[in-house]
């Protein structure tokens, strides 16, 4: 039988996505009716995205899953009318990016580019340390966490982790819980934040925990802007006590023109650019979920919504 897919990511999305699912549906051997519109009731999957017009879930009483483009779902969970399983992205494509921006950002600041970039005047020969000289810290070892954190080990980085539950076996040093935090904060000279938004993280990174880190450390985050708080990283980098923050996320997006971190010269802003779903690939994902529901097995990347990501 035809399930019906509604295409519910929005339109700036659809001429992008749509060839791509459509392919991706064939080569998984459904027989997949993609659509931007269609009564509720009929509806089997909807794809989603942050933004998207469709808020209220109640009336899609046969559908299977909700299946999200973005591997961010804070906008998401807390739907009280969403009661279908959602599942978030995790696409290789995407990760592939998040792996090639934080390791460029880690690189940038060991290697204490910015100074020749700009122009350093004279002959001051500041050797950078080497990497296994390094200790990074990955807040969040999860798809994308995890992926990085290996990726800057590949390059001898002393990297460890730290995540909301123990892990044993990793190839990594992990940490979990405050003291585990602490501990590794008390060591990194770079940070990088790889959390989802929940009630938990949110200004994580307040300004007890920034001033446990070493002097001058650097902070690189793609996860999302509440999990700093935005006051007490300002005035950690304006007393020198932090080196530099790569942000690349924020509680307001676009952020303001006239918001302080645009101007700070201890800050660089990139605009949400770390790590972009990409169709191709992730269209594979959506529809071997579909392939998935329909076969009645467990799906890929459900959200526990009580937990919130
Ligand atoms: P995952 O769900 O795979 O991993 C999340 C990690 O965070 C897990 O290790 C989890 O711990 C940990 N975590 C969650 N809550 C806590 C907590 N309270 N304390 C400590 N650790 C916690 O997510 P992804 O790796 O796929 O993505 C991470 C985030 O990256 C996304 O939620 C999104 O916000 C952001 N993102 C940003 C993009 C960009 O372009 N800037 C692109 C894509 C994602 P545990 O392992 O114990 O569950
Ligand atoms: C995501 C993001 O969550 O782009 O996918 O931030």
């Amino acid at each position: 039988m035809t399930v019906t897919v509604l295409f519910a990511a929005g339109e700036a999305l659809w001429p992008e996505y749509a060839p791509h699912l459509r392919v991706a549906f064939a080569g998984a051997g459904l027989d997949a009716a993609l659509v931007t519109e269609a009564t509720p009731g009929e509806v089997d999957y909807i794809v989603y995205a942050p933004g998207s017009a469709l808020q209220d879930f109640t009336p899609y009483t046969r559908c299977r899953a909700v299946l999200n483009l973005w591997a961010g779902v804070e906008r998401i969970v807390g739907n009280r009318t969403l009661t279908q399983p959602l599942c978030r992205m995790v696409d290789p494509g995407l990760t592939e990016g998040m792996v090639e921006y934080v390791t460029g950002h880690v690189l940038r600041h060991h290697l204490g580019m910015d100074r020749y970039i700009k122009g350093a005047p004279g002959w001051q020969q500041i050797v950078p340390p080497l990497a296994r000289e390094r200790v990074v810290a990955m807040l969040g070892l999860g798809e994308l966490g995890l992926a990085c954190a290996r990726a800057l080990k590949a390059l001898n980085f002393a990297v460890e982790g730290w995540s909301r539950s123990a892990k044993t076996g990793l190839d990594i040093p992990a940490h979990h819980g405050e003291a585990g935090l602490e501990a590794l904060l008390r060591k990194a000279e770079i940070v990088v934040t790889l959390l989802p938004r929940t009630a938990e993280t949110e200004n994580l990174l307040n300004a007890r925990r920034l001033a446990w880190l070493p002097q001058g450390a650097v902070i690189v985050n793609p996860g999302r802007g509440a999990l700093i708080d935005d006051d007490a990283l300002l005035a950690a980098l304006d007393s020198g006590a932090l080196g530099h923050a790569t942000l690349d996320v924020f509680r307001i997006e676009p952020l303001p023109e006239d918001h302080p971190f645009r101007r700070h010269p201890g800050v660089t802003v990139t605009p949400h650019i770390a790590a972009d779903t990409r169709a191709s690939s992730a269209a594979r994902v959506v529809a071997e979920n579909i392939r998935r529901g329909e076969a009645g097995e467990p799906l890929l990347h459900q959200v526990d919504l009580t937990r919130g990501y």
